[in-house]
């Protein structure tokens, strides 16, 4: 029996300690894009300021914290933040218990934000909400980065479980402990992916591999 949780919210908290598993899984093809990401990463946020939204377990705070000059990791879920705070980072960021929806930061606060695999869980209705709330954290000329998965990223685990009224895909996940989810999760095309952000953002680069897409927005 599939559950509808009431929020993605929950799904992510009882996830939290096995979330990671979904970056070791030994698949070279995911493995080389996430690196690739990873080291163009770095570059971006060099000598920066960045908020890390929906920060998880860490993985992009990590990779941030190599270059960035300060990293302000924020997620809404405690257990994510406790796990997040576990890694060992170059910089040790500050952790900022938040709801992306209402960020307690000012405006203009950040050089840079980064957003590892929200998009997709962002409901098709809301973009144009989500997309204002997220463009006056980052200064004038900041920047936006987002990294989200392609189908053949989700493993084996793709099934959809039908669109509500908006169009919105919903799909089964499993915990480890075998308790079973429907989460809403869309997939894009580079067309689409412009086709939402461009009212809202430059779009400076939009890279689309087998596994990832990944959009570096400027404010336009
Ligand atoms: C797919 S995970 C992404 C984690 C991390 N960014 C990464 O790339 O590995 C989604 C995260 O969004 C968080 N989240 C869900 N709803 C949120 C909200 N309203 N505000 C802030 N974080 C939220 C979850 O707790 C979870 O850590």
């Amino acid at each position: 029996m599939i559950k509808k949780p009431d929020s993605l919210i929950h799904y992510y908290r009882l996830r939290a300690p096995e979330y990671e598993q979904i970056y070791y899984r030994d698949i070279p093809a995911k493995r080389k894009e996430l690196a690739d990401e990873g080291e163009r990463l770095k570059g971006l946020v060099s000598r920066k300021t960045v908020l890390d939204l929906a920060c998880g377990t860490g993985y992009w705070t990590e990779v941030i914290s190599h270059t960035a000059d300060f990293v302000v990791a924020s997620d809404i879920s405690a257990e994510m933040i406790g796990e997040a705070r576990k890694k060992q980072y170059r910089r040790p960021p500050e952790f900022v218990r938040s709801d992306l929806y209402n960020p307690p930061f000012n405006a203009g606060a950040f050089d840079m934000v980064t957003l590892g695999f929200w998009f997709s869980h962002e409901p098709r209705q809301n973009y144009d909400g989500f997309l204002k709330i997220l463009k006056p954290l980052v200064k004038t000329d900041g920047l936006i980065w987002m990294i989200d998965n392609n189908p053949p990223a989700e493993g084996p685990d793709l099934q959809s479980v039908g669109r509500d009224e908006y169009g919105n895909n919903y799909k089964q996940r499993f915990l480890d402990s075998g308790e079973e989810f429907a989460i809403l999760k869309n997939y894009f095309s580079p067309d689409q992916l412009r086709e939402i952000l461009s009212p809202h953002f430059v779009v400076k680069s939009l890279i689309f591999n087998e596994c990832y897409w990944s959009v570096i927005l400027r404010g336009a």
